[in-house]
């Protein structure tokens, strides 16, 4: 399965995708793609020759134009899957309906909870004992789209926002290798019904 991975900073998901492809799980990273220019997860792929593009979304007049030039840019490396992996900008509906299907998301929190930014200082913040990433299919909704899988981690007592993204964080390199390899496997598809479906064993 050919993979394409967009990115906007450290890129950390990305790395635990590439360390993944390398232990053998069957799909290529076939193009990295920032937003950012300085995005430290571009060094990840030039470690491993994959090739890399810049969309400076600062470049364009507006949204649709920057989109524009993101989907001529994926689109060239021919992806039978798309993975955002901590990229920071909201796409709008046209453009992933594009790639319905075929374009997954992490979000760290247990979704429906906590869509959009802060989730950790929220969830604190709520005083929930549990706390986790989601992966999910990209829809139109912003970090709304059918869930495939979560990770749950408990909240401690002394917990900071930072404490807490790290253990979540350390979750989502499990989890989004696991649910990009079962849809490599095509093993995990988007029903026309919008559900998640899952075939054979996990
Ligand atoms: C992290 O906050 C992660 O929870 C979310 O995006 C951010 C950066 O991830 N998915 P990464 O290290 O760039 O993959």
């Amino acid at each position: 399965l050919r993979v394409v991975v967009l990115i906007s900073g450290s890129g950390t998901n990305l790395q635990a995708l590439i360390d993944a492809q390398i232990s053998g799980a069957p799909f290529e990273i076939v193009a990295v793609v920032s937003n950012a220019p300085g995005a430290f997860g571009l060094e990840r792929a030039k470690r491993r020759a994959i090739p890399i593009a810049v969309v400076d979304h600062r470049a364009y007049p507006d949204r649709a134009s920057f989109e524009s030039e993101l989907a001529r840019v994926i689109d060239d490396h021919d992806p039978g899957l798309v993975v955002l992996a901590g990229f920071m900008r909201i796409l709008t509906p046209p453009f992933v309906a594009c790639y319905l299907g075929r374009m997954l998301n992490i979000h760290p929190s247990l979704l429906p909870k906590y869509r959009g930014l802060h989730t950790h200082e929220r969830a604190l913040a709520a005083g929930d004992s549990e706390h986790g990433a989601s992966v999910h299919f990209v829809t139109a909704e912003l970090d709304g789209g059918p869930v495939i899988i979560q990770a749950v981690v408990p909240v401690l007592p002394d917990d900071t926002p930072q404490t807490l993204a790290a253990r979540v964080l350390a979750q989502e390199h499990v989890i989004y290798p696991l649910a990009v390899r079962w849809f490599a496997e095509g093993r995990l598809w988007l029903g026309s019904d919008r559900r998640v479906y899952l075939d054979g064993q996990v």
